[in-house]
């Protein structure tokens, strides 16, 4: 089966230029200026198409937490977001911090729509993180959040490092700081991948060593949203870590543009309504259908280019978690890709989300710039509204 999507704008160097692109197999066969014959035609219309987003950071509850979301929601609105492959998190029940739970957890993932990839929870297991077979990286959490994976204990945390070629921390503040002097100090070489980081304070601490081996991501919520929105948006806005001050967003952009910041994450953590109408509710807030919504209207704004969206959404997650095949629009490169009409204005309405939790902090938020159809291994999986629930693969990983 082949397509060829005619008239897709892409980034070649930077520069827009407008190409025909062919998928043969599920895979990019050939961008090219001529009108190849394939069995079918998609016409994107002169529209931008960009690498499918790898959003290496998603909490898509299953299993045990499916009131919330599970596989096959949280992968329809990650395609409707334009986002081609997701990293899941361990702080499902039971938590994926044992062979047999990662098993499990493979086998409910086989319903994704999106391409698919697992972080194994640390939790003094040295031996199962040893055994774990094509998992992304280790998830190590050294502050409080949903689940119970938080750990203090330093030699526990020294050893994780050293076990794991690529750990992602949850660590907040100073926290980040005795990461990274453990790091150094033990010369760790392996791969720390500093999730969510959310403060200036927390950026500088990251990257004070200037570590090769140390990268830094950022959620949308923390780039579009500061403490100010938690006055109109109370238990709406909380998440951990939790919404820092203008300025610390502000550092955050900066971050960005002068190459602090190595990958965008949505760390979509979706709880419903009702538990966070709750005196004790849980934090999170969902993002996959968002954050390219978001991206695409900051770069209308002029606050980021097309180039670093690429870089931090698509090119780095693949390089940081070598993900084979995915990140680029390349001939030999899977057939990834999403179609984003850079002109549609629309308001995040809550109505129209496929997250099981039916809610976003940006409704109302009206948008320049949204993905309208999406591509996975050579199938249209979501086409202006109407998702094809085609099965989507297990990533594979280059180590
Ligand atoms: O706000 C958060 N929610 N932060 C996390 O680290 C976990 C997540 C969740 O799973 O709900
Ligand atoms: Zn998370």
């Amino acid at each position: 089966m082949s397509i060829l999507i005619k008239n897709c704008r892409i980034l070649v160097k930077d520069k827009l230029y407008v190409k025909n692109i062919l998928i043969k197999n599920g895979k990019i066969a050939k961008i090219t200026n001529k009108e190849l014959k394939a069995d079918k035609i998609i016409d994107a219309k002169n529209n931008l198409v960009l690498p499918g987003l790898i959003d290496v950071h998603v909490h898509f509850r299953e299993p045990g937490l499916t009131h919330k979301e599970d596989f096959l929601t949280g992968s329809m609105a990650a395609a409707k977001g334009g986002i081609t492959t997701i990293l899941d998190m361990p702080n499902t029940i039971p938590p994926t911090t044992t062979i047999v739970a990662l098993e499990e957890k493979r086998k409910l993932a086989a319903k994704s729509i999106v391409n698919y990839g697992f972080n194994f929870g640390a939790s003094g297991n040295i031996s199962d993180i040893k055994k774990a077979k094509n998992i992304a990286a280790v998830k190590l959490y050294m502050d409080p959040t949903t689940g119970d994976l938080k750990t203090d204990d330093l030699e526990l945390i020294k050893d994780v490092l050293k076990a794991s070629k690529l750990i992602i921390a949850h660590a907040e503040e100073d926290n980040v700081k005795s990461l990274i002097e453990i790091m150094a100090k033990n010369k760790i070489k392996n791969h720390l991948h500093v999730a969510h980081v959310s403060s200036e304070m927390e950026l500088n601490h990251a990257k004070s060593r200037k570590l090769k081996n140390v990268t830094v991501e950022v959620t949308p919520h923390h780039l579009f949203m500061n403490e100010k929105d938690l006055q109109a948006l109370g238990a709406f806005a909380e998440m951990k870590p939790r919404l820092k001050t203008e300025n610390d967003q502000k550092a955050l952009w900066h971050g960005i543009n002068n190459g602090m910041v190595d990958v965008i994450a949505s760390d979509h953590a979706p709880h419903l309504k009702e538990e966070k109408e709750k005196a004790n509710y849980p934090f999170g807030v969902p993002g996959v259908e968002t954050m390219l919504p978001l991206l695409l209207d900051a770069f209308n704004k002029n606050m980021i280019t097309l180039p670093k969206i690429m870089e931090l959404c698509c090119e780095n997650p693949a390089k940081i978690f070598r993900i084979k095949n995915k990140g680029l629009l390349k001939e030999g490169y899977d057939a990834d890709l999403v179609i984003a009409d850079i002109e549609k204005r629309q308001a995040v309405r809550s109505e129209d989300l496929l997250t099981k939790c039916k809610w976003s902090p940006f409704e109302g938020k009206i948008l320049k710039g949204w993905p309208v159809a999406t591509i996975i291994n050579g199938n249209v999986v979501y086409d202006n509204g109407q998702i094809f629930g085609i099965k989507a693969k297990e990533v594979q990983y280059g180590r």
